[in-house]
């Protein structure tokens, strides 16, 4: 029987950045360690959800997460959807490539013996957030922003558009912030709430502040 502010809630998180192939041994990513997204799990964790962490990365899972490795974002948009209906809350803090290649090579790719360019097409991926958003119903969903600029504007049009609940932004133009740091300072937006800036700290101080809010936004329910 597990105590704490989320037992009995399901709460599933994406991490890492997703991993979209080139060929066999090739591929494009996102920079991004991934710790948040393992910080907000094993936060999650501790509050006494049974929580789900969706990774691209390598680290190992927090004690007591269960792990869905995935690679692409199709990979990832598929094992969200799947668990979203029966999830309580769903946090995207995986950083998701806004391309893939759109037609990834079967064997390895060969110089070409002209000393030629190469060119790679690129196509859209799936908005797995916004995707969420529209089917959301009774599930508290949370985004996150990484800007390097006007960045509550940024994060609240992310807030709308997306359908989600709550925005975790950041400024990753800032030393120690963000991206393969150990601490991290955001904003949190929610909907008809101001904007509330947590100070810088761990990312795992920083993910106990962050499921404290989405405990009081679930708890009861
Ligand atoms: O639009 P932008 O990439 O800045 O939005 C960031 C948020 O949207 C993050 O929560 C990220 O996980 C999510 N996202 C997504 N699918 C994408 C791109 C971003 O779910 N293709």
């Amino acid at each position: 029987q597990q105590t704490g502010r989320l037992a009995g809630k399901k709460v599933v998180v994406s991490a890492g950045g997703t991993v979209e192939p080139i060929d066999p041994v090739r591929f494009i990513t996102n920079r991004s360690s991934g710790k948040m997204g393992y910080a907000l799990a094993q936060a999650a964790a501790e509050q006494g959800a049974d929580v789900t962490l969706v990774s691209s990365s390598e680290l190992p899972a927090p004690v007591g997460v269960a792990m869905v490795p995935v690679q692409s974002a199709r990979d990832l948009l598929a094992a969200m959807t799947e668990r979203f209906e029966d999830t309580d809350v769903a946090i995207m803090a995986a950083a998701v490539s806004d391309y893939r290649v759109a037609t990834p090579a079967d064997q390895k790719m060969k110089k070409n013996a002209d000393h030629a360019g190469l060119t790679i097409d690129l196509v859209e991926n799936p908005d797995i957030l916004a995707t969420l958003g529209q089917q959301k119903t009774t599930q508290y969903l949370v985004g996150f922003a990484a800007e390097t600029q006007d960045l509550l504007t940024y994060a609240q049009n992310k807030l709308e558009k997306k359908n989600a609940d709550m925005l975790v932004a950041n400024d990753v133009s800032k030393a120690q912030v963000g991206f393969g740091h150990d601490t991290n300072e955001v904003t949190l937006l929610q909907r008809d709430a101001a904007p509330e800036k947590l100070p810088l700290q761990s990312k795992l101080a920083l993910a106990r502040d962050i499921m404290s809010r989405i405990a009081t936004q679930v708890e009861g329910k």
